[in-house]
């Protein structure tokens, strides 16, 4: 399980990674790439660390990369599809990106989540204008909706993962970043689905083939990090992470083998570990990560012997937490 050359095919390729930057170059600007020596001395082992702000994109996280990306490839594709709209289940970050998009490119956009969403998301998501379906009690519920959404509407599907332009999407972060940052040896990165991470080796593949590609989970919501480790995909494996983003009890078609054959490592970290890379990261930064916004920071510092006197990315996101967590979090506590 090294970064040695696959047999696979990739899911998708650094031409379409390219494609999508042209796509999306009129909507996002680039996220600022920054160093702070507090972060470096935090870290030690003679780590350069530099951070990539996503945080500072529409709904403070690369997913809205990946959702531009996808729906910009639509509108192209199949301008009628577009007219008629998009449909997801998402309690987070993906349907807050696709609600994003979709006001911006005036594609009307339906977002399935379950009863009793957490309002503060619901609210980000209606304020763009998007359809809040608020369906069941259960994520499957909201799931079960939104495809008899697509099948009476005929609206298009948007997946979070499996989707090869939300994965092109994902890869123009990492392009952007080796960039703005050539010297960089290696990019730890939170896994949910692993869009970015996958991204992450498309774009390695092309611009440094010798950058590290590292995922991190929580201990608490650990299937593709498990799935990885013994070759055996998972379903519905169980969920305890606060970090929502990388809350994910599944492997996925797209990204399964692609993660195998080109992440240099895989590791896990405690909710712990995540809320303290919370605190670090508002405390040196000044910026609010959410909990998969800081699993990046937490995995770092986990593997800083392995990367010593290295330059290593990490991704700074933050669309997620509500003000309970975070209090908890400024507390000293793990929600
Ligand atoms: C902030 C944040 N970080 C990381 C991830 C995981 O990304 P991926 O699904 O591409 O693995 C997500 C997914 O929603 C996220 O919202």
């Amino acid at each position: 399980m090294t970064s040695s050359p696959s047999p696979r095919p990739a899911p998708i390729a650094m031409a379409d990674v390219t494609a999508a930057r042209a796509r999306i170059r009129p909507h996002l600007p680039a996220s600022p790439a920054m160093s702070y020596p507090l972060l470096d001395d935090l870290v030690g082992h003679g780590i350069r660390v530099w951070v990539k702000h996503e945080n500072h994109l529409p709904v403070n996280t690369f997913k809205v990369r990946n959702a531009t990306s996808a729906l910009t490839a639509l509108l192209a594709r199949d301008p009628a599809a577009a007219a008629r709209g998009v449909a997801a289940a998402s309690t987070g970050n993906h349907g807050q990106g696709l609600a994003w998009a979709g006001a911006r490119l005036g594609i009307p956009v339906t977002i399935c989540v379950p009863e009793g969403n957490n309002p503060e998301k619901s609210a980000v998501i209606r304020s763009y204008g998007a359809r809040l379906v608020e369906t069941g009690a259960t994520y499957d519920d909201a799931i079960a909706r939104c495809d008899e959404l697509v099948a009476t509407e005929a609206l298009t599907r948007i997946h979070s993962t499996n989707n090869v332009d939300v994965l092109a999407g994902a890869g123009t972060m990492t392009a952007e970043f080796l960039e703005q940052v050539p010297a960089l040896d290696a990019i730890i990165l939170a896994l949910g689905g692993g869009s970015q991470c996958v991204g992450a080796i498309v774009a390695r593949s092309d611009m440094q083939p010798a950058l590290e590609v590292y995922a991190v989970q929580s201990e608490g919501a650990s299937a593709q990090h498990d799935a990885w480790r013994d070759g055996v995909a998972r379903v519905g494996q169980a969920v305890h992470t606060f970090a929502e983003g990388i809350a994910t009890g599944s492997t996925y078609e797209l990204t399964v083998d692609a993660l195998r054959d080109g992440l240099t490592d895989f590791v896990l970290v405690s909710e712990d570990d995540i809320a303290q890379g919370v605190r670090d990261l508002l405390r040196i930064t000044h910026n609010v990560a959410e909990g998969a916004g800081a699993t990046g920071l937490a995995g770092l510092r986990a593997l800083a012997p392995r990367l010593a006197g290295k330059t290593v990315g990490i991704v700074l996101c933050g669309g997620n937490l509500d003000a309970g967590r975070l209090k908890t979090i400024l507390e000293g506590g793990t929600p």
